[in-house]
């Protein structure tokens, strides 16, 4: 840490913050979450981002902030609609964590945001990125914002040779953003960095040649820019096989089920899905009595009519797609229900499920 740390006496940090501050001004990305500093807007812009491209995110945020349009909006809303808002952005516990730390919000701070670090990083789902974000952005306070963006930018100008895949190596660009972050402008500052290393400072070819604070980097003037960063990959997925199947009543509704309340995909809808244990050895036959286990009602597989891959940060989900008829009567409950195709759009599906959708549609107008 010692170490790394000195090459911050080999730059200039007003001019630095100079160049990218200006840079920032002229170049900045319209972006709808940079229309305020309304505190909520930019949390909630935050958390998109996390795991999440800016272009993906945009429509994301804008129906967002349209469905909820203040915390005390998002507060009190039905945890089913603020997942449908969410419907396809992935990580799902994200948006479950900004409505229970909301609410903690309306009921705590008077339904302000608090602006001092140990308040806001209190919240749930506020990590130090999140916390430094808001608070520079919306507050105007000179606290860093790390993410591995700002790593690569920083391991970049710095010629740091931590490993940013490493949980401890936050601390080290922490603490040089501490040394190098303007006090007059720290929002534009934070943002400067996100922007450079979404435009510029990119993960394979960085654009050098149109860089704002070429002349400041360490790593451009030792010409290892590419090397850099380190980040060692992270431990591979596991493969999980799955059979799913759309099964339909004589009314043509659709069976879905509300997942549990923790873990993967927690109270999203799916269809009907039984593991497969031995994919080689296992037959329709017994794949349909796992169903019939399931389900409790007399079913009948169909056809397959396709095969889906999924992939999450920790796992691959290889779905076998059925599609089948229930023949006898199905009791709904909480957790299971019927629905019509319309009605299904009222309910918070993952992307693995409306790849299912699209490709029974598709099935039907063979
Ligand atoms: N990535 C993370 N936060 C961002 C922001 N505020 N603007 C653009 N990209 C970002």
């Amino acid at each position: 840490m010692i170490i790394e740390l000195k090459n911050l006496e080999k730059i200039n940090i007003y001019a630095f913050q100079n160049d990218l501050i200006s840079w920032f001004k002229q170049e900045q990305r319209d972006l709808p979450w940079r229309k305020n500093q309304d505190p909520y807007k930019i949390w909630v812009s935050e958390i998109m981002l996390q795991q999440t491209r800016v272009d993906t995110v945009i429509p994301y945020f804008n129906r967002f902030i349209e469905w909820f349009p203040t915390i005390e909006d998002l507060a009190k809303a039905e945890e089913d609609k603020v997942l449908k808002a969410w419907e396809g952005l992935g990580y799902y516990s994200r948006v479950r964590n900004l409505q229970s730390a909301v609410q903690e919000v309306s009921e705590k701070y008077n339904g302000e945001v608090p602006n001092t670090p140990e308040e806001i990083a209190g919240l749930k789902g506020v990590g130090p990125y999140t916390a430094g974000a808001i608070l520079s952005i919306a507050y105007g306070i000179p606290e860093p914002a790390v993410d591995g963006n700002v790593m690569r930018v920083i391991s970049r100008v710095l010629s740091i040779w931590d490993d940013i895949a490493k949980s401890s190596s936050r601390k080290i660009f922490e603490k040089a953003v501490r040394q190098l972050i303007s006090h007059d402008d720290p929002s534009s500052f934070n943002q400067a960095l996100m922007e450079l290393g979404a435009l510029i400072c990119t993960p394979t070819s960085p654009a050098c040649l149109l860089c704002p604070v070429r002349d400041h980097c360490q790593a451009f003037d030792e010409g290892v820019q590419n090397e850099l960063p380190i980040k060692t990959k992270k431990t591979k997925t596991r493969d999980v096989q799955l059979a799913a199947a759309i099964l339909l009543d004589e009314n043509k509704k659709v069976l879905i089920h509300k997942r549990p309340s923790t873990g993967l995909l927690a109270n999203l809808w799916e269809f009907p899905n039984v593991e497969i244990h031995h994919p080689l050895q296992e037959d329709r036959e017994q794949i349909s009595e796992s169903f019939q286990s399931l389900l409790d009602v007399n079913i009948k597989l169909e056809r397959i009519i396709g095969q889906i891959q999924h992939t999450f940060s920790h796992l691959v989900w290889n779905i076998m797609v059925y599609s089948g008829t229930i023949n006898s009567s199905f009791q709904e409950s909480e957790e299971w229900k019927l629905v019509s195709f319309e009605e299904m759009k009222e309910f918070a599906f993952p992307v693995s499920s409306q790849k299912m959708i699209k490709l029974f549609h598709e099935y039907q107008m063979e």
